[in-house]
């Protein structure tokens, strides 16, 4: 898959070449330098931008049709809520625009299997494991960053999305409250088994979080390695401080310098 922005010798090839699978159910990270290709991929995903060659399919369908099943859920990399909706209202609205959704899941395969299989969730369940019980009725400009961020993750959890693609949703946050919210991200994902596509710049993030984490370069954007994280779970304090936790994070930093180093060349 490819794509570029402009045209001609001042065309930017923001993915080239960009070849990947993940299986359903499977935790995924994409890591590389800013501005080789890690949101553009994700939002061709999510379906907001078209790749100029080749295809990109989501549980078999296109990007668009998936999206419009409310099938993929996005948290953007920066939260894009609504100014003069409150918390609920914002978390909610994906849902309250939904009326077309339900009958496009009809048409696609296994999906009412799987919704059916998934533990419901109340939005204000979510909104109080977000650490945001007490800010329902706020409105966005009432809140601090940190606080907006976790309402746009909620509000793409909210949909109980097969696939949930998240664009550096914890980078804003300070660490103990990352932390919590990577508990919560692990523990919705064991008991949903959605799809994650996750952008971080965390070499620690990536390793604890993922089943796979895919490393990119940039000039042209494109995947330099994949590698394969062999932890048994819970990925709990203990595990973060075991050698072969710090093994990992040492492979993956060494393929990013690397990367660093195929792009200088
Ligand atoms: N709408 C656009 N028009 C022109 N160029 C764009 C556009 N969006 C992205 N690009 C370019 O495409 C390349 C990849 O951008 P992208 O935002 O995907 O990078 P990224 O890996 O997410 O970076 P970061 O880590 O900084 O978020 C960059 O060179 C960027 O300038
Ligand atoms: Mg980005």
């Amino acid at each position: 898959m490819r794509r570029a922005y402009g045209a001609g010798r001042s065309a930017t090839v923001a993915l080239d070449d960009v070849e990947l699978t993940v299986p359903p159910g499977r935790f995924v990270s994409l890591i590389g330098p800013s501005g080789c290709g890690k949101s553009t991929l994700l939002r061709i995903v999510a379906g907001l931008e078209q790749p100029d060659r080749g295809e990109v399919l989501v549980h078999g369908v296109a990007p668009a049709e998936a999206c419009a099943a409310k099938m993929v859920g996005l948290v953007p990399q920066s939260p894009a809520l609504l100014p003069w909706l409150s918390v609920l209202r914002n978390v909610t609205l994906p849902q309250r625009l939904n009326s077309g959704a339900a009958r496009r899941r009809e048409r696609i395969p296994g999906l009412a299997a799987r919704e059916a299989a998934a533990p419901a969730r109340t939005v204000q369940e979510l909104l109080a494991a977000a650490g945001l019980g007490e800010s329902l009725h706020k409105l966005p400009a009432e809140l601090s960053g940190g606080m907006r961020q976790r309402v746009a993750i909620v509000r793409a959890f909210a949909l109980r999305p097969d696939v949930l693609v998240m664009d550096e949703p914890f980078s804003a946050l300070d660490e103990l409250t990352r932390e919590s919210l990577q508990d919560q991200l692990l523990a919705l994902w064991e008991e949903w088994r959605t799809t994650v596509l996750f952008v971080t710049h965390s070499v620690t993030e990536a390793v604890r979080l993922s089943d796979t984490v895919v490393v990119m370069a940039r000039g042209p954007g494109r995947i330099v390695e994949t590698v394969g994280i062999d932890l048994p779970r819970p990925r709990d304090e203990g595990l973060m401080r075991e050698r072969r936790f710090h093994a990992y994070e040492d492979l993956v930093r060494d393929r990013l310098r690397r990367a660093w180093h195929s792009e200088a060349a």
